[in-house]
């Protein structure tokens, strides 16, 4: 079980698990921008010894003042956290909900947030036939049955790569209810400016909107996110914030990247034609293959085949070849028989395939038994 400690991209476990070095790994369990981290950061991590001996800025105001005018918001409609990890622990802790409801599939720390707190979960199940799109069926009966004071949804979702319609959003906060929508893949959305709902959550009390810089970068070891809200959440965030929790070379590496418009462009360009290419190719080994806003694909095996392998055991013979993906079925509404890949650059793409088609043909054969 690579997910020891519930997430992918752990290569220190995939090194124990396998037998190899963490660095000979193709890593398709976690998403990370393949084309990253952006060579503007080269620049912070030569001079970064100068600022070492100082502590951060408390407020990380400038990273603060470079995202406001990137979204168009004011600078005290921000606040600045150790990955979006942290501030949906803060933004949980903030409101202290007794009922959340989770469209299921999703992120498993937004159950564990609430559940850290006492507090319950009330499941909105997504259907695999409608490609677990959110809908307003699942909205409306969730209005009238759930009781719940928050509702947490990801957009993209994570692991369905799906977005929420902004006018379910909206319903949800005229229900009374506290919403917070958690963007940390939409910096790969191309039209990203116009789908995002940061400009929203500056106006509404009850409205959370979560991002992370640590994919669309990839940057997952420096840890850096932000919450958009209103001024006053905002600050109530803040007070439940360890100080210093965001360290001074995550906050140069941030200002950095935001910087870099080309390679801004380079990524959702790639992406665009590379998520293409992966879903054809994948569809045409009979994969079922989830439409995705984002940069990593929801698959369920091939129900044609005589295939007797489940998900963690094509997780084990992957990773045997070397390659790392994620057993998705250890996301609550998915069975066995999912996993997800994260999209990455084309010679990766094709080993993942090469792979994925030789275990599955063996599988065919009857050896999948063994793993
Ligand atoms: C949907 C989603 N939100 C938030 C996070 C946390 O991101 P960060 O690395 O910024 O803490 C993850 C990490 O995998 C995620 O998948």
């Amino acid at each position: 079980m690579l997910e020891r400690y519930g997430h992918g991209g752990d290569l220190r476990t995939a090194s124990e698990v396998f037998g190899r070095s963490a660095e000979s790994f193709d890593d398709f369990s976690s998403n990370m921008n393949p084309l990253g981290p952006p060579p503007s950061i080269r620049n912070v991590l030569a001079g970064y010894l100068e600022h070492i001996h100082a502590y951060p800025d408390p407020a990380s105001r400038a990273l603060k003042k470079t995202l406001a005018n990137r979204h168009g918001i004011p600078e005290n409609a921000i606040l600045v956290g150790n990955g979006a990890a942290e501030i949906i622990d803060l933004a949980v802790r903030a409101i202290r909900p007794g009922i959340t409801a989770l469209a299921m599939p999703c992120f498993d720390e937004y159950g564990d947030a609430v559940r850290k707190l006492g507090g319950e979960i009330y499941p909105i199940p997504l259907d695999a036939a409608k490609a677990f799109e959110l809908g307003e069926a699942e909205i409306g009966a969730a209005i009238e049955r759930s009781g719940a004071d928050l509702y947490m949804l990801g957009s993209p979702n994570n692991p369905t790569g799906r977005l929420v319609d902004s006018g379910l959003i909206y319903r949800l906060l005229d229900s009374g209810a506290y919403v917070v929508l958690d963007e940390a893949f939409l910096s790969f959305v191309p039209d990203e400016g116009k789908v995002t709902l940061v400009q929203a959550a500056v106006q509404h009390e009850r409205f959370i909107v979560i991002r992370s810089m640590t994919k669309f970068y990839s940057v997952p070891g420096i840890r850096l996110g932000y919450a958009v809200g209103k001024p006053s959440t905002i600050s109530r965030l803040r007070k439940l914030q360890v100080p210093w929790s965001v360290n001074s070379l995550a906050q140069q590496i941030g200002e950095a990247a935001l910087m870099d418009a080309e390679f801004e462009a380079r990524s959702r360009q790639w992406l665009v034609t590379e998520r293409k290419w992966l879903t054809d190719e994948l569809r045409r080994m009979d994969m079922q293959v989830t439409p995705s806003e984002a940069n990593y694909l929801l698959l369920r095996l091939p129900e044609s085949s005589r295939l007797r392998l489940s998900a963690s055991q094509l997780q084990l013979e992957m990773g045997r070849r070397g390659v790392l993906i994620r057993d998705a079925s250890r996301f609550q509404g998915l069975d066995h028989r999912y996993i997800r890949v994260a999209i990455k650059l084309r010679e990766q793409n094709e080993r993942l395939l090469l792979a994925l088609s030789e275990c599955l043909g063996a599988a065919k054969d009857g050896s999948g038994d063994s793993a």
